[in-house]
């Protein structure tokens, strides 16, 4: 029997650090929320105690490096399952992109196993275990609108943001959390005022969102690439409400209110960029 999960990419809609911790994370404060981009899991039982895991993706490995490999053994070692099985990844979220992919495989794989192996677990007992894996897999196992604190991985479910459509733009480079969270100069940060952002969600007030919305790590992924806050502006041109870099990027993020904004804009940003979306918000968990 084949179990198919669905792994929604994230967004984010604001990203705050606080400061750099003794472990060497940061601690952080952001909202994310999914939208309908999705990678599909599949999982299929094994005989014997292994795990498969292939993707079809050249940049994503196919073996224990893989966040969907890590999550199933965590999986088997926290339990003492012995237990095989094939993970089938079919990728529609970029890779390295600052959409939370990777974390969102690994995500779905614990929900899927919860279910192909009847562990009953919760999601709060999934999302412990997804942070042993990746700071931004808690987030992604519960795949609604949250705010994430700690280096990510406390997570407060907050309402579904108003808003309906995104456009996505990324430019055709991949970029490395560490590397960016490396380069960050604590002091003169940008803070975008997250308080702002939970009213405009309490307030379901789509305007004062988008007047909010920032993210800090933009001052590196910018200086590291000098395309991305390119196509920031363009976005922005196009005429975008909220304008932001998603996560620690590439990837910019475009907020509007309707689909016909969104089509125009995506057909304005598609010369200028080598991979862009429009993307329906889903902000809500559907993942039971
Ligand atoms: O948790 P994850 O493995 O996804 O993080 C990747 C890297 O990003 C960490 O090794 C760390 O260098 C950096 N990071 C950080 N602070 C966070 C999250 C990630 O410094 N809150």
């Amino acid at each position: 029997m084949v179990f198919f999960e669905s792994a929604p990419a994230k967004i984010t809609l604001s990203v705050d650090v606080l400061g750099k911790r003794d472990d060497g994370y940061h601690d952080v404060e952001m909202v994310m929320t999914t939208v309908d981009l999705a990678d599909r899991v599949a999982l299929s039982s094994l005989n014997g105690d292994r795990i498969d895991v292939s993707a079809d993706n050249q940049y994503v490995p196919n073996d224990e490096r893989n966040l969907a490999f890590k999550a199933a053994l965590a999986l088997k070692n926290k339990y003492h399952l012995t237990r095989g099985v094939r993970i089938d990844i079919e990728k529609n979220i970029p890779v390295s992109a600052g959409l939370g992919g990777g974390s969102s495989d690994a995500a779905a794989v614990l929900r899927g196993l919860n279910k192909l192996w009847k562990l009953n677990l919760s999601l709060e007992e999934l999302a412990e275990i997804g942070a042993g894996i990746g700071s931004d897999v808690p987030f992604c196992v519960y795949g609604s609108t949250a705010l994430a604190k700690g280096r990510g991985e406390i997570i407060e479910e907050i309402p579904p943001p108003p808003v309906k459509w995104a456009i996505l733009a990324k430019p055709n480079i991949g970029v490395s959390t560490r590397v960016v969270f490396n380069q960050l100069e604590i002091e003169n940060l940008p803070h975008p005022n997250t308080t702002k952002i939970l009213d405009a969600i309490a307030e379901q007030d789509f305007y004062k969102l988008c007047n909010h919305v920032g993210n800090v790590l933009e001052t590196v992924t910018t200086s590291l690439f000098p395309n991305v806050q390119r196509i920031k502006e363009k976005m922005t041109q196009a005429g975008a409400n909220g304008v932001l870099m998603s996560g620690s990027g590439p990837t910019i993020v475009g907020l509007v209110e309707h689909q016909y904004k969104a089509i125009r804009i995506y057909n304005g940003l598609r010369g200028f960029c080598d991979e862009v979306y429009v993307v329906r918000v889903i902000g809500h968990s559907n993942t039971c």
